[in-house]
Order: C-alpha cells, then sequence, then structure tokens
C-alpha cells in the first residue's frame, strides 16, 4: 500500500540562492504533524506501507532547476513537487486561500476579500494538482488530501478514479452555516460538493464535522445520519479526529545532551525570572496582540512582578506577500517597543521577542525553561503548540493558559482556559498561573499528558486511515447491491423469455425525477413512448402512485396501463373506470387539514396537497433542516390526533402522508397479482411506501429500489436515468408481439 499526502505545502520550502536550490523545513502544524506520523509510520498500523508527498515546494523554481528539484525531493524527501507559477500563486494563495478561505473560516468575515479572479485561479489551481496526482495515482494507493487550499480536489479525482481511496481532512475550522453563507452560492455549493468527492472527510472538533453537516443538509440539502451522507449514490462520511503529537519525542527531550545544554544556557541568562512563552506563526488568528495587552496590564497592575518575569515570544514569519500580515507584523513590533520602552531597566527586559522559526532542539528547550506557556488564539483549528508545551514538561510543572476557541481546548481543558477578547482574563490567568501551587500544576498536566499520550499522532492517523479502509469495504458492501451489467442482462433475457409478465412502477423519483413543484413533473415523451412499447409486446403495466387519481387520468389515461392512484386506494384496470378498492371514508379530513394548515403557516415554502381520501403535507421546497423537525411534531400530532380514525400517517421523501388504513401499494400489487399468471414480475420504486409494493410481489420477482437508501428490495439502481435505462432495454426486446393481456381489464 501507498499513501499519497496531498498539501498545498510540502514539508520542504525551496529558495533559489545565486541560481542554487536551497531545501529549508516549512513551518506550520500541517507539515509538522503530518511529519511526525511519517516518521512513525513504522509503529502505525501501516507499517511497511510506502508514501508520496505531492504539493507546492514554496516558491518558484525556474525552469532549469525544475528537474533537479524533482529529483532531489523524491530521493531525500519522497515529495513530488507541483510548479505553480508565481502570478498564480499569488491569487490562489495569497488571494483565495489566505484572504477568503483563512479569513472566513477563523470567523473574520471583515477581512475577507470575495474575488472572482481569485475563484478561477482557486478552480484552476485544484485542476493542477489533479493533473499532478492522477499521474503518480497507481491502484491501490490510499489518497489523503489535506486542508482549505485543495477543497475542490476530492471531487475532480473522484471523476477520474471513481472507486479510489481518498480521504481529506480539513487544519483549520469548519465555520458555523452563518459565517460559511457568507460565501456566493456557486463557490459555497462547489466546495461542498468538492468535499464530498472524498470518501472520508476529518475535522479537528465534533463542532466543525456538525457544522459541515449542517451546511451540507441546507446548501446542498443532503440529510446525515450519524455522520454519514449519501450523495451521487455513494456513502461518504464526516467525522472527528483530533489531531495529536508524537507526545514521547516531547517527553524523552529533556534527556537529550543538547537540548539540557540549551536550557542551561537559558536558564543562566534568565536568572531567576519566572518565564511566559508565546509562540505562534505570526497570524492575525493567533491574538498575538491581545496577548501583549494581557501581558501589558499584569505588568501595570503588578508592579511587584516588575524584573521578576519575563515574556519570551516566538513570531514565525509566515504569509509575508499578504498586506494583514504586514500590517500585524508592525502593530507588534510597536506594542514589544511600548512595552519594552515603558518597563525595562537596565538588567531586565519584560519582552524577549524573536521573529524567526526555530528547529525542534531550541524550541523543546524553551519549552523546558517555561513556566507558563500563553496560548490564547482568537480562533484556532487545533494548536499543536499547547499540546507540545505540556508533552515537554516530564516533571509534570508547568501552567498552560489557553484559549477557549482554538480546537484543542477540546481536549486540554485542565488548563488554564480564559477568552482571549477579555483582556482582564489573560492577565487574571497570568496571576493564576504564576501563583499555581506545583501539585495543582503536577495535577492538572498529569490528566492532560495521559490525554495527549493515547490520542498521539500515530492514533490520529491510524484513526483516520482504518476508518477510511473500513468505509471502501462498507461501500463495496453497499455497492454489490447496485444492479450489474451481468444482472440487467439476466433480467433482459429473463423478460424476454418470459410468457407473460408484469412491471409495477411507482412514478415520483422512479419514472420521473423529484421536482420542487409535484404538477411540474408529467411524464416525459420518451417514457410515455416506451411504456406505449412494452404494452404492444404484450406487458402488462401498472402505474403505483401515491398522486390523486385526475393526475394520473390526464398522464396515463390514453395508454393501455393499470392505474393505482391513493397508495392502493383507487385501481384502475386496463380499460375499465377507476374503482375504490375498499369502502373508505375521508370524514377524518377536516381534523387533518386545519392542523397542516397550521404547519404551512409555521414553515414557509411547505405546502398540502388534498386527495379524496388522502392528504398530504409537502415541504421539499422548505428549509430542509427546520423542514425536518416540523415533519417528526406534524407526525406525532397527527398520531395523537386520529388514534381513533381508520388512517395510517407516513413519512415519505420529503412529505408526510395521510391515508386511509387497509389499503396499500402492497395490497394494489396482490389485486393486480391476483388476475394474472406471470412468469416474470418486477417492481421499481424509490420511496419507502414502496416497501410494501416490494414484500407484496413473490420472492422472485425483480425488486429495484431506486436510490441508495435501505430497503427490502433485491437490487437498487442509482437514479431515474437507470430505470429509464432498463426500461428502454426491456421495451427493445418485448416479446413476439401478442395480444395484450385482458385480465387487467377483468374486476373481481
Ligand atoms: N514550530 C516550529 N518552530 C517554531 C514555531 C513553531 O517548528 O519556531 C512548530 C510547532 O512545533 C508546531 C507548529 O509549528 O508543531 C505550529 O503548529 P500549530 O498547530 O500550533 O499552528 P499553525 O502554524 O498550524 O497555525
Ligand atoms: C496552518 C494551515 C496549514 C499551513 C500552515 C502554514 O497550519 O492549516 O495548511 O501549511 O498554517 O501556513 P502556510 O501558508 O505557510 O502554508
Amino acid at each position: 500500500m501507498r499513501i499519497i499526502i496531498v498539501s498545498n505545502r510540502l514539508p520542504i520550502a525551496v529558495t533559489e540562492t545565486e541560481g542554487k536550490l536551497d531545501l529549508k523545513p516549512s513551518v506550520g502544524g500541517l507539515v509538522s504533524g503530518l511529519n511526525a506520523y511519517l516518521d512513525s509510520l513504522e509503529l502505525s498500523s501501516f507499517a511497511g506501507a510506502d508514501h508520496l508527498w505531492i504539493g507546492w515546494p514554496g516558491g518558484t523554481i525556474r525552469e532549469r532547476n525544475k528537474k533537479e528539484l524533482e529529483a532531489r525531493a523524491l530521493a531525500e524527501f519522497k515529495a513530488q513537487p507541483v510548479f505553480i507559477s508565481e502570478k498564480t500563486m499569488d491569487k490562489f494563495y495569497h488571494g483565495f486561500s489566505n484572504k477568503t478561505i483563512w479569513s472566513l473560516f477563523h470567523y473574520f468575515p471583515a477581512y475577507t476579500s470575495y474575488d472572482e479572479d481569485f475563484w478561477t485561479e482557486y478552480v484552476h489551481v485544484n485542476e493542477l494538482f489533479c493533473q499532478a496526482v492522477l499521474q503518480a495515482y497507481r491502484p491501490g494507493d490510499v489518497i489523503w488530501i489535506h486542508d482549505y487550499h485543495l477543497m475542490l480536489l476530492p471531487a475532480l479525482l473522484r471523476r477520474d478514479l471513481p472507486d479510489a481511496s481518498i480521504g481529506f481532512f480539513l487544519h483549520i475550522p469548519f465555520p458555523s452555516f452563518e459565517i460559511f453563507r457568507l460565501l456566493p452560492a456557486r463557490w459555497r455549493a462547489e466546495i461542498l460538493e468538492g468535499l464530498l468527492g472524498a470518501d472520508l472527510i476529518g475535522f479537528h472538533t465534533h463542532d466543525y464535522t456538525q457544522y459541515f453537516l449542517r451546511c451540507v443538509l441546507r446548501i446542498l440539502g443532503h440529510e446525515q445520519n450519524v455522520g454519514q451522507v449519501m450523495a451521487g449514490g455513494r456513502i461518504i462520511r464526516a467525522d472527528t479526529f483530533p489531531m495529536g503529537i508524537d507526545f514521547t519525542r516531547y517527553q524523552h527531550a529533556a534527556d537529550d545532551l543538547e537540548i539540557q545544554e540549551e536550557r542551561d544556557r537559558l536558564r543562566s541568562i534568565l536568572g531567576d525570572s519566572r518565564v511566559i512563552l508565546s509562540v505562534d506563526r505570526l497570524d492575525f488568528t493567533k491574538g498575538i496582540l491581545n496577548r501583549l495587552q494581557g501581558y501589558e496590564t499584569f505588568l501595570r497592575d503588578n508592579p511587584h512582578w516588575h524584573g521578576r518575569v519575563v515574556l519570551i515570544m516566538v513570531v514565525v514569519p509566515s504569509r509575508t506577500g499578504v498586506e494583514r500580515y504586514q500590517i500585524m507584523k508592525r502593530q507588534i513590533d510597536e506594542l514589544v517597543g511600548k512595552i519594552n520602552g515603558k518597563y525595562s531597566s537596565l538588567n531586565w527586559t519584560p519582552v524577549i521577542y524573536q521573529y524567526k522559526s526555530l528547529s525542534f532542539k531550541p524550541l523543546t528547550a524553551l519549552y523546558g525553561v517555561a513556566d507558563v506557556a500563553l496560548v490564547t488564539p482568537l480562533r484556532d483549528g487545533m494548536n499543536l503548540v499547547a499540546k507540545e508545551y505540556v508533552a515537554a514538561r516530564p516533571d509534570r510543572t508547568g501552567v498552560l493558559i489557553l484559549s477557549e476557541l482554538a480546537g484543542v481546548a477540546k481536549e486540554l481543558g485542565e488548563a488554564v482556559i480564559i477568552n482571549p477578547n477579555h483582556i482582564e482574563e489573560i492577565t487574571e490567568a497570568l496571576r493564576t498561573a504564576l501563583e499555581m501551587p506545583v501539585p495543582e500544576q503536577i495535577r492538572r498536566n498529569t490528566i492532560m499528558q495521559t490525554r495527549l499520550k493515547r490520542y498521539n499522532v500515530v492514533r490520529w492517523a491510524d484513526d483516520f486511515l482504518i476508518r477510511l479502509r473500513e468505509l471502501k469495504d462498507e461501500q463495496r458492501v453497499f455497492n454489490a447491491r447496485f444492479l450489474s451489467r451481468h444482472l440487467r442482462d439476466r433480467i433482459v433475457s429473463d423478460f424476454r423469455d418470459s410468457r407473460r409478465s408484469l412491471l409495477l412502477l411507482d412514478y415520483d423519483g422512479t419514472l420521473s425525477k423529484f421536482a420542487e413543484d409535484p404538477l411540474l413533473v408529467p411524464p416525459s415523451a420518451d417514457v410515455i413512448d416506451m411504456l406505449r412499447r412494452l404494452r404492444e409486446g404484450g406487458t402488462d403495466v401498472v402505474i403505483i402512485s401515491g398522486r390523486d387519481r385526475q393526475t394520473l387520468q390526464v398522464w396515463f389515461g390514453m395508454l393501455d396501463l393499470g392505474l393505482v392512484a391513493e397508495h392502493g386506494v383507487w385501481i384502475r384496470p386496463v380499460g375499465n373506470e377507476w374503482n375504490l378498492v375498499i369502502r373508505v371514508t375521508a370524514d377524518w379530513k377536516p381534523l387533518v387539514i386545519p392542523l397542516m394548515e397550521m404547519y404551512c403557516d409555521q414553515l414557509p415554502g411547505s405546502f398540502i396537497e388534498e386527495k379524496e381520501y388522502g392528504v398530504s403535507w409537502h415541504y421539499r421546497k422548505a428549509d430542509p433542516e427546520p423542514a425536518a423537525q416540523r415533519a417528526k411534531e406534524l407526525i406525532d400530532d397527527l398520531v395523537n390526533l386520529t388514534a381513533n380514525a381508520q388512517i395510517q400517517v407516513l413519512q415519505g421523501a420529503k412529505v408526510v402522508e395521510v391515508k386511509s388504513a387497509g389499503v396499500s401499494k402492497g395490497t394494489a400489487a396482490a389485486w393486480f397479482l391476483a388476475r394474472g399468471e406471470y412468469d416474470f414480475i418486477l417492481a421499481a420504486g424509490d420511496d419507502w411506501t414502496d416497501e410494501d409494493l416490494f414484500s407484496a410481489v413473490p420472492a422472485s420477482a425483480y425488486t429495484l429500489k431506486v436510490g441508495a437508501t435501505q430497503s427490502h428490495a433485491r437490487f437498487h439502481l442509482r437514479g431515474v436515468p437507470d430505470v429509464i435505462a432498463l426500461l428502454r432495454d426491456l421495451a427493445d426486446q418485448s416479446p413476439a408481439q401478442v395480444a395484450p393481456s385482458q385480465v387487467l381489464g377483468k374486476l373481481a
């Protein structure tokens, strides 16, 4: 097995110095987490697996250096660069990725750009990545796509690789519906459809998963069932996998001689000062300014700490091409200058500020000397620094101050939790942290370390990849129920060889696509022609529908078919009049209609369809989320209200139906079955009212469920076009012309 990791950023950032290639490690939680996993691959459930990492090399590479870079990246890092021009990268990376998605998904709508050119380049670069992955892909590979730069890629790949294992993981928050809907309609739908090209979509926290599923429902209309969504005839899952760290590496770092020396060096410089540590990429989401303000207020209010505490602030340069980041850099510089200017003395500098990236050893040494880690993002998908700090304290001392708006707060609840928008909370938390007794520090860190050790980075990736593998197995079992070419041929040949055949066909969702307005979907000329040919070939055809008899009469009256209206209340045998099957009454309607009207008033877009012996409340045009809730409530009310009436309450596809008890599509089917000796029977339907139909026909009949939901039918078809294609095959194969059966015309 080979894992193909695809992310915008490769683990190496390449620059060209005097025409020569310079390969440096890249920064950020994504690279840091995935590198940690790949380093431990042999300890994982996928030991022995190979991998390839496809991504952007971090800069524009001159033509003459590309070949060399490809060779070195592959040999030294198992990486494959995707070359992208500077102009394109500007609109894709600085533009759509960072000025649109990054800002919006981190709840900074005021910083968000909505530029059509950015979007165009975003689509274009996702296509470039698609080509790169397709070139590298070999059957059996698992493709694991990462982060917000490549949200269209899963669906693009799915076009060419319908059966491939494709996972997607989002490393940043997925925002709530109200924020996500700020994106223009086309973009937001394409992003969701893009993600649904994957089999498994992972998020850091349960909230992000739920927000995503909610957007999928409200924007694309796909319902979820415990994180499972059916789209395009495929089972797709969204689930939560909080990313971990290589716990042991941080825990054992204290044993490393070089790290010990660095710690000693730092200690000798810092003397007895208590150390507060702050480490981030320079990003407006990280709350660096709020943190500085909190510290400034702390110094103002606690003069007895002057000279006894120091804030070491590591700020890693990031996205320097985006103006917002340049502005922030200036603001940080100014505020650090202000604090140091105001409070420092000859032998004390309150803020030690470094604008650079540190490698593992110096960073871990800093974790080791810090009494307090101040991690206060305004919004963060996860935040690995918080986890690393806790893990890098083998004696379990130290206090983590943590923003409740970082994903990691869901796992590290024993930290001192603050709201970073409230400067006073940061100030207060600093006091609490610096005064916290050591046994209390140990108590909190012990709990957090146990959790971090258990759910480490290997567990995170293993869980994701194992879930993906299981899902592929579920899909295979599920797909086996879809009608294969081979089975379809068998149905056609059985039909051809049959003496007398019967087709029992539902209408909406089976012969015609579901439409917002039920009156807008009369049968196509194609369907009418096919039914006519089947009939002329001697096949008995019955349309079994929940619709009223007038509509069916208008649409199919001219054909020589059997018709069933209102789920079996009315039957029109071939060439005969409509008949009531059993004695039914409609005296319950005055009870039901006012109740449904009340629900219509409460749910815009819902409407009532009144039939002679039935009433339906449709909500296909309504907002899907409140509609699903209202439908449940209505069913409950109806069941209570009509407890003594001879009626049934049914939940169909975006409809609640009330009809007389004692009849169903099953009783209607039985009526026709009792009137002919058939050696070929086929029943097709999409709704759960069609389940009665499937149960009523003999076990030897071909029962076909349209769609991917649970059913008693023997086989599934993916959609209306598949039904039509099958019926056309049957019409083409109609048995030698025989006189159309007359049995359907005889009444009981
Ligand atoms: N990091 C680093 N050197 C630095 C600062 C940070 O290697 O000077 C690493 C840090 O160890 C962590 C990652 O960068 O693994 C930052 O990940 P995090 O999730 O905290 O934030 P992100 O940058 O992804 O927003
Ligand atoms: C965050 C994102 C990553 C990104 C990293 C560094 O962690 O989730 O996708 O790689 O920041 O940002 P950069 O823009 O330098 O890749």
